[in-house]
C-alpha cells in the first residue's frame, strides 16, 4: 500500500503538529523530535502485539526522506513487520500534512525499529501469540 492510499484508509498510531519549540537553533524540525516520534508510535504498536510492556532494542534502519516544518500535521502509521519469540518489529511510515491540506501529503520519514516484550523486571519474556 502507497503512503496515500495508507493515510487514507488505515488509522495512524499517533498524530501531531509540530511546533516551534520543536525546532532546531536554525529553526528546522529537529531530527531527534522526529526520532522521538517515530519511537513512540512504534512502541504503541509493538504494546498492543505483546499486551504489555516493551522496550526499544534497536533501530535497524532510518531515513529522513524529507524535512518536517512547523505546522506540519505529522501521522505516524505503524505495521508489525516480524515476530520473534520476545520481540517485535515495526515498520514506521511519518506523512507530513503540509499546511493542514489534505493534498499536501508527504512521506517525510521511514524507520524500522525492534522492541522487545519485558516483564515488571525488565527481562524479555515470550509474549503470548494469536
Ligand atoms: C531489550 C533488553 C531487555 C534485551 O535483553 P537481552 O538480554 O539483550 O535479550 P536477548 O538477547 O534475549 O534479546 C531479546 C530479543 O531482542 C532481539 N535483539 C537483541 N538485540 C537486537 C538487535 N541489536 N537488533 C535486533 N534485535 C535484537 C533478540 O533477537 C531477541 O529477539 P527474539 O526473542 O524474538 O529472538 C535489554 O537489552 C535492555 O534492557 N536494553 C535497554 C532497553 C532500553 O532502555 N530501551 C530504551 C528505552 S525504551
Amino acid at each position: 500500500m502507497n503512503f496515500e492510499e495508507l493515510y487514507k484508509n488505515k488509522q495512524p498510531a499517533t498524530r501531531v503538529l509540530a511546533m516551534p519549540t520543536d525546532t532546531n537553533p536554525m529553526g528546522d524540525v529537529f531530527g531527534g523530535w522526529i526520532m522521538s516520534q517515530v519511537d513512540i508510535a512504534g512502541s504503541i504498536v509493538a504494546h498492543h502485539k505483546a499486551k504489555g510492556r516493551v522496550v526499544t532494542v534497536a533501530v535497524t534502519d532510518f531515513l529522513f526522506k524529507k524535512p518536517v516544518f512547523v505546522g506540519d500535521l505529522i501521522s505516524c502509521f505503524g505495521e508489525i513487520e516480524k515476530t520473534g519469540r520476545t520481540s517485535i518489529t515495526v515498520k514506521v511510515t511519518v506523512c507530513a500534512e503540509r499546511n493542514r491540506n489534505p493534498e499536501e501529503l508527504i512521506k517525510v520519514t521511514e524507520a524500522t525499529l525492534v522492541y522487545v516484550a519485558v516483564d515488571d523486571d525488565g527481562q524479555p519474556y515470550e509474549f503470548p501469540k494469536d
